[in-house]
């Protein structure tokens, strides 16, 4: 069942977020006052939300670091977590998402932590959520990850000390990457004047957005005197079989190494979503090494979503 999505469905009366389903559309100072929030969370500046909450993770598709991480901010915040999976819920016995939600909010939840592989599902949780309830995507199909969009920028600003007019390469499967895409609203929004969309063609997008363009000749070539290179995986579970690229012959073409890496800015910084595939699309010492900001990532996913958290619940 495809819904409409409203674009509106995410704003309240002020314009201001009351769900994160998307970056699209969000305002380039709204993503900025996110940032600079989160960053004095972790800069250890900003106290606890004011009272107590409750999280309900629904997590249909598997997850470690954005499962994790939205139980610790939460944790964080004071709030109690509860973790529902697919599985051990009444889906099986034919319950929406949307009556998931609803029974769980009767019961006070505030916020809910919602990936699923249909990138509507989470539009469907929003529409159902009463109002003071909010609902953020962590990851949805192949579409959105906002929360992933905003950790990523907030790593790129620390190590840069802003976004605007930097050179950044996302590079890898795109074609399936809701990471990817975030990233890409997320750094337009905030002022990126170069994002080149590096991979073979049957794994970039058809068109590129505004604002970017597409390197299909060779990593090299996509990632020359780049500030940022974003590394993805190959999301098998994506695609068919047969158009699962080789992994010697994809590592050879596409795969970012210690010596590629040199054609990027000496002070270049390497960024992954995680999980990655040391050998196949970056090796390990790339990923380990002095450039690259995957821990870092990881650990912002906390202030940003704590951030979230508080602030799209703060009217309730
Ligand atoms: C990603 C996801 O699940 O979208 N991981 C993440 O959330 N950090 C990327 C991926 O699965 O490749």
């Amino acid at each position: 069942m495809r819904i409409e999505r409203d674009p509106a469905l995410q704003f309240d009366e002020r314009g201001e977020l009351r769900h994160l389903l998307t970056l699209e559309d969000v305002p380039g100072g709204h993503i900025e006052a996110i940032l600079d929030a989160a960053q004095a969370r972790a800069d250890g500046g900003t106290a606890g939300a004011a009272g107590s909450g409750i999280l309900a993770n629904l997590f249909y598709e598997p997850s470690t670091r954005t499962r994790c991480s939205f139980e610790i901010a939460a944790g964080r915040l004071g709030w109690q977590v509860i973790n529902v999976a697919e599985a051990s819920s009444s889906q099986v016995k034919g319950e929406s998402l949307a009556d998931t939600v609803r029974t769980l909010a009767a019961m006070g939840v505030n916020a809910f932590a919602v990936r699923h592989g249909n990138p509507d599902a989470v539009w469907a949780a929003a529409a159902a959520a009463p109002p003071g309830v909010t609902v953020i995507n962590a990851g949805g199909g192949s579409e959105d990850h906002p929360t992933q969009g905003l950790l990523d920028a907030l790593t790129i600003r620390q190590a840069k000390g802003r976004v605007a007019e930097l050179s950044i390469a996302i590079c890898g499967d795109l074609h399936h990457s809701r990471v990817a895409r975030s990233d890409i609203h997320a750094f337009t929004a905030l002022g990126a004047t170069d994002i080149r969309l590096v991979g073979p063609p049957p794994l970039l997008p058809d068109s590129p957005p505004p604002g970017c363009r597409i390197v299909d000749s060779n990593l090299e070539d996509g990632i020359r005197d780049a500030d940022v290179i974003v590394m993805l995986r190959i999301q098998k579970e994506r695609m068919a079989a047969a158009t699962i690229p080789d992994t010697a012959d994809y590592h050879a073409r596409w795969g970012l190494t210690e010596d590629n890496l040199k054609r990027a800015r000496p002070d270049c910084l390497v960024m992954h979503p995680g999980p990655a595939n040391p050998g196949v699309e970056i090796t390990a010492g790339v990923l380990e090494g002095p450039q690259s900001g995957v821990r870092t990532q990881v650990r912002n996913g906390v202030p940003v979503r704590a951030e979230l958290l508080s602030r799209l619940t703060r009217g309730a």
